[in-house]
């Protein structure tokens, strides 16, 4: 299959694919919509945190003393959800990993060329310990791939690591994943769906519609 060997992870599960469903229903209310994409982000955020880096610490439990494996308190980890649809999920991402930085990424896709367009950049140059920086970069939609691979290009100005990226997505599109892949191959992307392809506006088929619209109630 075309997708081998790519730094690809798409969740194959009955809980995502009952929630994706509810997802997809254009008849699902807001909040029946934002409950189901709640559960699939917990197991996204598993996934995408499983590599990082952990040590061994002795505790003691109340009958005696043992070796746990606890996060490398050395290591930096940055969410980094793409306003606004990726703030979805850095709620649920911040509360499974409370120790983590978030720097918000303010970027919207202009409807004519698809091409984002950059309004708020939180992040700071990584000056030190380079290879213990993780990025976990949040967008529920992986569409055309422009917003994923200016958020990664920055990443990596910034001084991260290609390897230590993980680009999460709801759902993806082929086009989406082969442009991330063309461009940085060592960026691991996680998804709950490999979907059909893009309309001619961007969009992903069957997809969702528009995730922005749906998580904040939006739509027209
Ligand atoms: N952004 C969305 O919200 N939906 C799509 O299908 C593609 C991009």
């Amino acid at each position: 299959m075309e997708f081998d060997n790519m730094n690809l992870t798409i969740l194959n599960h009955p809980i995502i694919h009952h929630n994706l469903a509810v997802i997809r229903d254009k008849n699902s209310s807001c909040e029946i919509f934002r409950n189901a994409l709640k559960r699939i982000t917990y197991a996204l955020v598993f996934e995408a945190s499983k590599d990082l880096p952990t040590v061994e610490k002795e505790i003691e439990t109340p009958l005696q003393k043992t070796n746990c494996k606890v996060f490398d308190s050395e290591a930096q980890l940055i969410i980094a959800p793409i306003l606004r649809a990726g703030m979805i999920f850095s709620d649920v991402a911040q509360e499974l990993l409370p120790f983590a930085n978030v720097h918000h990424i303010g970027m919207y896709r202009d409807e004519n060329t698809l091409e984002p367009v950059w309004y708020y950049d939180k992040k700071k140059e990584i000056k030190k310990n380079r290879k213990k920086v993780f990025v976990i970069i949040l967008d529920p939609m992986l569409a055309t791939g422009n917003s994923a691979n200016d958020a990664i290009k920055n990443f990596i100005q910034k001084g991260v690591l290609e390897q230590n990226i993980i680009f999460m997505s709801l759902i993806s599109s082929p086009e989406g994943i082969k442009k991330v892949n063309s461009n940085y191959k060592k960026v691991k992307i996680i998804t709950a769906s490999l979907d059909e392809k893009l309309d001619k506006k961007g969009y992903i088929l069957p997809g969702l519609g528009d995730a922005g619209d749906r998580i904040y109630n939006t739509v027209d």
